[in-house]
């Protein structure tokens, strides 16, 4: 008997391809049932050679599902995943509505895999941003190698991060200045289309974005609170995968070498570097691939013990829907969640 899991917001980017990837390994569930708003009822979505009709969130009762994969945003969940935790469902939660709560873990799992059984607290786990989530997969070889001290990052994020009506403003846009149309922008605050946008997510007091803020305080939290990073969070006309340029300094010494020999054995990660026109991995070519890609690894001479390198993952799978299912899996493989359906028997 396996386990019955919920995907709510399922009609969004992340929700589809949770459903994707649910079928794609072979999740041992039994039953999967795709839930959004009310706006959605009846509409068809598929999971792998089926299709799941859409039902209501609002009228669902989680009181025999044992896992909830929820991605419908961060009020969606503030409301949502504390109820539905405590019907006994596990939430996997893609929002950052919990995230810095000291009772849910934020996993990685190739990172932090062991923190997963913390989430009886409140029987929900969180999923870091898409943005952290590529980082720390990088950084945690390079991590037990030699010690991150400091870390500056620059993304490259592609408008998929911003939901399917964002992706679908970068088209319309980019057809109105094929036509010669008025441009519009509403989903981002400038134009997006043949443009780059420096600003993710709200501004804080100190002049950073909430996108910033969010990969220094969830790195901190997933790979060690030592570490300082400072981010610079930019939306790219993209449609999917988020590049960064990273730098790190690192308490000792580390060669190009020996840094590439770690992130080359560190699971989740695929090292393209060849010092050649086109010997690096782009957004594009990451789309639909689970791998974190590191390219470009060199020296950073400025700085004692410092590197520098170039890294991109698919921000829908990885830095989100991946993810989250990776956690289901831990929770799955190591036995911390039996079937209701099982136990009931
Ligand atoms: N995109 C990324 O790279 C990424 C990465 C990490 C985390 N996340 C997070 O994942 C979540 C979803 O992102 P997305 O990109 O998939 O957004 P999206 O494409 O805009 O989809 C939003 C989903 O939420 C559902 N929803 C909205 N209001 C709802 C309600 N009141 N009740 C039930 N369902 C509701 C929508 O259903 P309807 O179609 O019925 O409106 C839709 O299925 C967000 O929390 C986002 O921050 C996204």
């Amino acid at each position: 008997m396996g386990y019955k899991v919920a995907v709510v917001g399922a009609t969004g980017n992340v929700g589809r391809e949770m459903l994707d990837i649910l079928a794609e390994r072979g999740f041992p569930a039994d039953e999967v049932v795709a839930l959004a708003s009310r706006r959605s009822v009846g509409t068809e979505v598929s999971f792998g050679d089926k299709t799941l009709k859409i039902k209501a969130l609002e009228n669902y009762d989680f009181s025999d599902t044992d896992i909830c994969l929820m991605s419908a945003g961060g009020d969606v969940s503030k409301e949502w995943s504390p109820k539905i935790g405590r019907q006994g469902c596990v939430v996997i939660d893609n929002s950052s509505a919990f995230r810095y709560d000291s009772d849910v873990p934020l996993i990685v799992p190739e990172v932090n895999a062991d923190a997963v059984k913390g989430f009886t607290k409140k029987n929900i786990i969180a999923n870091p941003n898409c943005s952290t989530a590529q980082l720390v997969v990088a950084l945690k070889p390079l991590h037990d190698l030699a010690t991150i001290k400091r870390v500056v990052v620059a993304t490259y994020q592609s408008v998929s991060g911003a939901g399917k009506d964002a992706m679908d403003e970068l088209f319309s846009q980019t057809r109105a200045v094929f036509v010669s149309d008025p441009v519009e922008a509403k989903k981002f605050p400038k134009r997006i289309a043949f443009n780059v946008i420096p600003h993710i997510d709200v501004f804080m007091e100190d002049g950073y974005t909430k996108e910033e803020w969010k990969v220094m305080v969830e790195t901190k939290k997933i790979l060690d609170p030592k570490i300082k990073l400072t981010c610079t969070a930019v939306r790219v006309p993209v449609f999917i995968s988020h590049s960064e340029a990273v730098n790190v300094e690192f308490e000792k010494p580390i060669t190009v070498e020996e840094a590439t020999e770690a992130l080359r054995a560190a699971p989740g990660v695929l090292v393209v570097d060849k010092r050649e026109p086109g010997g690096y991995i782009t957004p594009y070519e990451a789309a639909g691939e689970d791998a974190t890609y590191v390219s470009r690894i060199r020296e950073d001479a400025t700085v004692e013990n410092g590197l520098s390198f170039w890294c991109v993952s698919d921000n829908l799978r990885k830095g989100a829907a991946l993810n989250a299912v990776q956690i289901a899996e831990v929770l799955v493989n190591r036995k911390l969640l039996l079937p209701k359906s099982q136990k009931a028997a």
